[in-house]
């Protein structure tokens, strides 16, 4: 039986440091235990929710965002937002222009409304797409462009003229921009495409990471009217999103400026000294520095190992899970692993550890090359 690196983690998580899905573990516990203790004791999760979500967290995921309330619509996760666009705004034939490396789940999802993904190669400087690049895949069957800023794995993210000219191609072009901001509280001077392009931008949010809330499941998508109707017919969740995550949503939302911006500093901090560490191991490195979201990549190529063997020796041998690339990446994936680091020092210095003893002793054990 192969690996299964999640039912290991899973089944050691008090001891395994999680630097493998971009989850946030720097937020301050109290920020959402009294919320949640509230519920709990209310028994508010003896009744369903009202259907349309709380007000109050569709009130603040739009202003959080500077969008309109009447364009917010909650769903478990961002992920199930991600799936109602695919499904209801896709149809068999239609083209997305996309990125590889990406977060391959939407194109899975694109996929499963019979249209494609053009993925433009973007492993190389500047790490994201262009204006240009995105012109120049468009023809006859594209519908629509993916925008994930800041982008998962890469951690790169796009400077707002940029954002801006992207969302003006969809306008002229008659095309629909998805806009996935998950990680863009992570980012300097995160931009949204539907400031620009309003009428045919979905902007995807999450509390997942920003809010360090992964567990809960909590996210949504504001679209305008029209666009949010068509999407909103795919609703699975016509009984409302958990309650006690929908709780804990407001209460990350209602204090996040207090405390933003030292988990940011935070984040930074830990990449900093994680690539340091990184470019004192022969024949790995960082190229993307610095992340504009909790994670990034690490090369592994010029080891000649593979990053399936770095990720089972990371956690078996050292307790700490970070991720191999081909889940992110059908043509770069075997060159890179993925770290997260919203996590505390102790967890950075667990990497410090565990990461140079971990190549050096899988490049020992690896069969010598032959003569
Ligand atoms: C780019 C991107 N979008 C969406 C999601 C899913 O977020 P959620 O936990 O809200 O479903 C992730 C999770 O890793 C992500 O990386």
């Amino acid at each position: 039986m192969p690996f299964d690196a999640f039912r290991y983690a899973h089944a050691h998580r008090r001891e395994v440091v999680w630097m493998s899905q971009n989850t946030n573990h720097l937020v301050p516990p109290e920020v959402v235990r009294g919320a949640l203790e509230e519920a709990i004791r209310e028994r508010r999760y003896e009744g369903y929710p009202y259907a349309p979500g709380e007000p109050e967290l569709l009130d603040l995921a739009s202003r959080d965002l500077g969008l309109p309330v009447e364009h917010a619509f909650l769903t478990g996760g961002g992920t199930e937002s991600l799936y109602m666009i695919a499904r209801a705004l896709l149809a068999p034939g239609d083209e997305v222009v996309a990125s590889d490396p990406s977060y391959l789940i939407i194109h899975r999802f694109v996929e499963l409304s019979g249209a494609r993904t053009v993925n433009l190669p973007i492993y190389a400087p500047p790490y994201r797409l262009t204006p240009d690049r995105i012109q120049g895949a468009i023809g006859p069957k594209t519908r629509m462009l993916l925008l994930i800023d800041p982008l998962n794995p890469l951690g790169s993210g796009y400077p707002r003229e940029e954002v801006r000219a992207i969302a003006e191609i969809a306008h002229d072009r008659k095309l629909l921009l998805l806009n996935d901001v998950t990680y863009r509280d992570f980012a300097d001077a995160p931009a949204l495409a539907a400031e620009f392009a309003p009428e045919e931008t979905v902007t995807v949010w999450s509390v997942s990471k920003n809010c360090g809330l992964a567990g809960l499941r909590v996210g949504g998508f504001l679209a305008p009217p029209e666009l949010k109707a068509r999407i909103a017919r795919f609703n699975t969740n016509d009984l409302g999103i958990n309650i006690l995550a929908q709780v804990a949503a407001i209460a990350g939302l209602r204090t996040k400026s207090q405390w933003i911006g030292a988990v940011r500093r935070q984040t930074r901090e830990n990449h900093a000294r994680i690539r340091d560490v990184v470019e004192g191991v022969a024949g790995t490195s960082m190229p993307i520095f610095p992340s504009q979201a909790n994670m990034s990549v690490i090369d592994v190529a010029a080891t000649g190992l593979a990053p399936e063997a770095i990720q089972q020796e990371m956690l078996e041998r050292h307790g700490v899970f970070v991720r191999a690339g081909n889940y992110l990446s059908p043509t770069f994936g075997s060159r890179f692993v993925r770290v997260s680091f919203s996590n505390p020092p102790a967890d950075i210095d667990r990497f410090a550890a565990a990461f140079p003893r971990a190549v050096a002793d899988l490049r020992a054990r690896a069969p010598a090359p032959r003569a």
